[in-house]
């Protein structure tokens, strides 16, 4: 066995960068550190991958009936019709498929027409501060409202789906929600975001019947929410191998082959992998350029950059009127992090729990393989836009089937 505990110092150093030096002195024990990346010991280091820590999947203070067992089976059911569509045929499932980690094994989503990005994962979602790519939306509820109005995805129209809500779900929405808002006659198809007619339809509206639209709208999205929390990422036989080698826990050491722990050390060490995809579910949250080729025939893509604006102006944002927190509860809105250098052509880390089970990868499914991914890494080429964070690893052919052996564990 190599034993993990050889590349812990390659960890602390790979977490230790933006750290001061201190100095080299035997006697003297070294300052605390500012990032804590010091103090800790290899337990507390494994602790952090180990699925066992993730905890339970945080409140939404935004979402007042995210932990209302009736909110989540009404949000199963929405999730799975396709009557919440404009051709009757598409539903959440359509794309994010149980079987398939809840995603569709395709390089592009595939709805009423072709999305311009790749179906992601929705196993561990609510541990996100951020949903989708580039992260455009600051909650689980408001995100699943954007899908439904989507032309290339359900294309269904705000007015339509409130009336199905009504038709359909009115005893199991009432109680949770309460009783539906007043409105008078709604057009049966108008939306802020749907064709002409649908947008002049909408426009024509009174206030007061957007108003109770927009209400019930969003509580669609807040019964979704609540279904998707329940989904959690599996543990694997990572985990296994974390809890016996720093976890006390007595068990089979050979969780892990020679090749599989190799990758994990690489992962660990040399390859900084755990800089970005770090703790339980392999992921920092954050947004990075990667130098991933954009695909040609799509329209350009800015990744983060574009998405700022967008989270501002969003009406469904957590300092919105359909909102349930109180303002202090939107940090993450309110200090939105603007840094054009960095957030140009950066998408979301993903989690990479379960990676090796679903190809292909990347924003738009740009490669087909993590043999094809690690070589990506390994070669660390220029972005297209913006500046990738990546530099060229140079791992051999041993170490690249080693790091495609650990991604496949996972
Ligand atoms: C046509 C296929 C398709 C349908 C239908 C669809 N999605 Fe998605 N989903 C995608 C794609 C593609 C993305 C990434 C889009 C992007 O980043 O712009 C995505 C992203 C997401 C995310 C973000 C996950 C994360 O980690 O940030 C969530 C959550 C989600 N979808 C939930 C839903 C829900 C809920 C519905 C139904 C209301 C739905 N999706 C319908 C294709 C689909
Ligand atoms: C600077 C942060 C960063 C580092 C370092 C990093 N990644 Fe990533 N990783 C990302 C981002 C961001 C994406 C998504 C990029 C995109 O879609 O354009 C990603 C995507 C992936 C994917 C595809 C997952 C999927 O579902 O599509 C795999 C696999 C992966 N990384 C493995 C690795 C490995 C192995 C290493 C180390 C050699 C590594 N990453 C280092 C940020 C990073």
């Amino acid at each position: 066995m190599r034993g993990f505990g050889r590349s812990i110092p390659g960890v602390l150093l790979a977490l230790a960068i933006c750290v001061p030096a201190f100095a080299d002195s035997q006697d003297e024990p070294p300052p605390p550190s500012p990032s804590g990346a010091f103090g800790e010991d290899e337990a507390d280091l494994a602790a952090r991958l180990v699925i066992n820590s993730l905890g339970l999947a945080p409140d939404d203070p935004s979402n007042a009936h995210d932990d209302d067992p009736r909110a989540a089976a009404l949000g199963e059911r929405l999730f799975n019709d396709p009557r919440l569509s404009r051709n009757g045929a598409v539903s959440c499932a359509s794309c994010h498929d149980a079987a398939r980690e809840f995603q569709d094994g395709l390089p592009l989503g595939q709805g009423i027409g072709v999305a311009n990005r790749r179906t992601m994962p929705l196993e561990g979602v609510a541990w996100n501060t951020w949903f989708f790519w580039d992260g455009r939306k600051d909650s689980l509820w408001s995100q699943a409202l954007a899908p439904l109005e989507n032309p290339v995805e359900h294309g269904a129209d705000r007015t339509a789906l409130v009336q199905v809500m009504a038709a359909d779900y009115a005893r199991d929405y009432v109680a949770v929600f309460g009783p539906f808002p007043d409105w008078g006659d709604l057009p049966r198809h108008a939306g802020p975001l749907g064709d002409a007619t649908a947008i002049a339809q909408w426009q024509a509206m009174p206030e007061a019947d957007q108003r109770a639209v927009n209400e019930v709208f969003a509580n669609i999205g807040k019964a979704i929410a609540a279904y998707e929390r329940g989904l959690v990422p599996k543990g694997s036989r990572l985990d296994r191998y974390l809890r016996v080698e720093f976890g006390g826990i007595e068990g089979a050491k050979g969780a892990l082959t020679a090749d599989e722990e190799h990758g994990l050390e690489i992962f660990a060490g040399k390859g900084r992998c755990i800089s970005c995809h770090q703790g339980p579910r392999l992921t920092d949250g954050f947004f990075h350029n990667t130098g991933v080729p954009s695909v040609a025939g799509l329209p350009a893509d800015a990744g983060r950059l574009a998405a700022l604006d967008q989270i501002e102006a969003d009406p469904f944002n957590c300092l919105g009127p359909f909102s349930d927190a109180p303002a202090e509860a939107c940090g993450e809105l309110r200090f939105l992090l603007r840094d054009p250098k960095a957030l140009a052509r950066a998408f979301k880390t993903p989690s990479l729990r379960g990676v090796g089970r679903r190809a292909p990868y990347m924003h738009a499914g740009q490669f087909a393989t993590l043999d094809e991914v690690v070589r990506h890494y390994d070669a660390a080429p220029a972005a297209e836009a913006g500046q990738t964070e990546l530099k060229p690893i140079r791992l051999d052919e041993q170490e690249i089937k080693a790091l495609v052996a650990f991604l496949e564990v996972l």
